[in-house]
Parts: structure tokens; sequence; C-alpha cells
């Protein structure tokens, strides 16, 4: 669907009839994807990072964080008791850590294709050729949240790092054949709703296959402590926005909107989400990836979160995806 700027605006800002408005993302979620929710297992194989976005939890100068990072053993056989589990995506994510070299990536990447599975990276900012190399060992999709695309507020936010690099790599990431993933945070300091509508065009400019809006929640350990941090309703009339502006698209039900409401994925897969990424990451790092407060189900098992959001989308009448759930059913490789 086209819409004007000053449209979404006034959807983003009218909380009168949001109700409204996550009823037709629905109707259009379901329209255009249908009824299958899918589910991606999730690994948070590294807290390491070389960055220092004021907004993490794992950021670098966070001191007070015991870091961890998951040997290439670990991270292969956590995927493949998730494959195991029926999980058809798995999604790998990590602070920037470069310890995770070109060449260990492939090993990687390689090791758990073999689980005849689709595998998503989100491991931030790399040169062309890891993200190539990636790419021919076999990986699907990339996950990189552009954040805002207030330039201003981006360089306050991730001091060191450049807007424009970050475009740059989610540019690089499509031209090599990556289904693209992206996103953003609402509730950060300072960013406008219309900066949130500037944000949701351009996700349509640059063609995202998987998007997901997540709110802003102030970690104790960070610089942005203090701030009031985003809602989960802006955050769902952000994703159902998003839903009507990209009809087709994979958008996620975030574990940040669950974080901030017992019912928030459920809340958001009947406001246009189709995707749910539970975690798959085992024992103490759950708690560990701590990016912001509150971060649900770190004392869970992998396979008590499974079966517990399945039974969540199952009592609203949804079912869980049989395939890899690629964006309109394709993928970059072709799987057997
Ligand atoms: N290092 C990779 C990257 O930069 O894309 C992946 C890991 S990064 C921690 C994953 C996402 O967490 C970020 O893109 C950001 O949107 C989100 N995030 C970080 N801190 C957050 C916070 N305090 N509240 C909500 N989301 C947060
Ligand atoms: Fe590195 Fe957040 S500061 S992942």
């Amino acid at each position: 669907m086209e819409l004007e700027k000053t449209e979404i605006i006034r959807l983003l800002s009218d909380k009168q009839n949001q109700d409204d408005l996550f009823m037709q993302a629905n109707i259009v979620r379901r329209q255009y994807v249908g009824d299958e929710v899918h589910l991606r297992g999730l690994i948070e194989f590294s807290n390491i990072c070389r960055n220092n976005c004021m907004y993490c939890g794992i950021r670098r100068d966070n001191s007070q964080l015991k870091r961890y990072r998951m040997s290439e053993e670990e991270l292969i056989d956590t995927a493949r008791k998730a494959a195991e589990m029926g999980f058809k995506t798995i999604v790998m994510q990590s602070g920037e850590d470069v310890w995770f070299s070109r060449d260990v990536m492939c090993r990687i990447v390689e090791a758990i294709k073999k689980f005849d599975v689709a595998v998503t990276l989100s491991v931030g900012e790399r040169e062309y050729d890891d993200y190539k190399a990636w790419f021919d060992a076999g990986a699907d999709r990339y996950l990189m949240r552009i954040e805002t695309t207030d330039k201003d507020l981006y360089h306050r936010l991730d001091p060191g790092m450049s807007w424009q690099h970050r475009h740059d790599c989610l540019m690089a990431l499509k031209e090599i054949g990556y289904e693209l993933g992206s996103g953003i945070m609402v509730g950060l300091p300072q960013q406008s709703v219309e900066s949130i509508a500037e944000d949701l065009l351009y996700l349509k400019e640059i063609e995202v296959d998987m998007s997901g809006i997540g709110p802003f929640i102030p970690h104790p350990q960070t610089p942005l402590k203090d701030e009031a941090g985003g809602t989960l309703d802006l955050a769902r009339r952000t994703m159902a926005v998003m839903r009507l502006l990209m009809p087709d698209i994979n958008i996620p039900a975030t574990t940040a909107m669950e974080s901030l409401h017992p019912m928030g994925r459920i809340l958001a897969l009947q406001s246009g989400a189709n995707v749910v990424m539970p975690n798959v990451t085992e024992g103490e790092y759950r708690k560990l990836y701590e990016l912001y407060p509150g971060k649900i189900c770190v004392d869970d098992t992998p396979l008590h979160c499974k079966t517990c959001i399945g039974a969540k989308i199952m009592s609203i009448g949804r079912k869980i995806g049989a395939g890899y759930g690629g964006h309109a059913g394709r993928l970059p490789h072709m799987m057997k």
C-alpha cells in the first residue's frame, strides 16, 4: 500500500483509534502471508562487542557484565539441537565479535547447513568479502537493524559508528543475494514520530524482506538508563503501519515487545506480525546476553520456550509454519 508521510504520521500518532489500525494490519497480514507463524531458533552466541552503542546492555564499556563466547563446537551443537526440535531457521546473533573471523564463520555456516535449515546471520557490520564468503558458505539471510534513519540521532547514540556505513553494509548484503532483514527501535531519546515515519519509508525503499520493530528499553548499566524508553503501543502502531506499507514481508513479534507486556508477542501477531524468534541459547548465556532489563525467558530451556510459544500461537487460531518461511516463499540457496 502507498501511504504518504503525513498519513503515516497520523496513524503513528492516533492512540484513540489504534485498535482499528491493528485490525487492518491483521487483515492485510492474513491476506498476504496467511495464518502461518514462522519460528526461528535464535542463538545468542557471544556478548562480546567492539561497539559502544549508548542504548545497548552489551556495549563495550559495560564493565559489570560477565562476557562469554561460545566455542565453534558449542554453537554448532546448539544449532543441531534446535534443528532436531523442528526449527527450520537458525538465527545466529552476537555483538560485533571479530574473533569469529571470516573462516571461522564459514566453517560454522557450512556445518549448520547440513542440518537442513535456513541460516540467518546477525553479527553486525563486517567487510564485503566476509559477507560474500558467508553467503557462499550457505548463509541465506542477514539481519541488521538500521536502528534509526535520523543520522544525527544515530551518531549520538552509536558513537564511533557511521550511519552511511551501516546503510552501505545493508546494500552490500542485498547485492550479494541475502534475504535482507532490518528494522528500528522506537522510543529512543529525542526520536520524533516524523523520524519514525521516515524510517518506515526507508525500509520500504530499500525493499527489506524482513523488518522488526523493537521498543527501546533503557538498561541500568548504560548512559541512557534514565530515559523513558518506548511503549508497546507505539511499537505496535509502528509495526502495523509497516504491514500496511509492505504487505508481504516477514515481520517478527519481537522479544522486546514481550518484555514490556506478558502477551506482547501475541498482541504483535494480532497486529501484523507473522514471525517469532524463540531463544534456543542454553544455560547462563541467556541471562548474559542482556541487551535490556526484563528480557523474557532467561531461566527457561529451549524446549520450554518452543512449547510455550507454540501453545500461545495455536490458542489464537494460528498455525506454526512448516517450511523455511522465506519472503514470498523464496530462499537464496536452493534447499532440498
Ligand atoms: N551486533 C549486531 C548488530 O549490531 O546488528 C546484532 C546484535 S544487536 C545487540 C541487536 C539489536 O538489539 C540491535 O540492533 C538493537 O536494535 C537491539 N537493542 C540493543 N539495545 C536495546 C535496548 N536497550 N532496547 C531494545 N533493543 C535493543
Ligand atoms: Fe554491540 Fe550492542 S553495542 S551489540
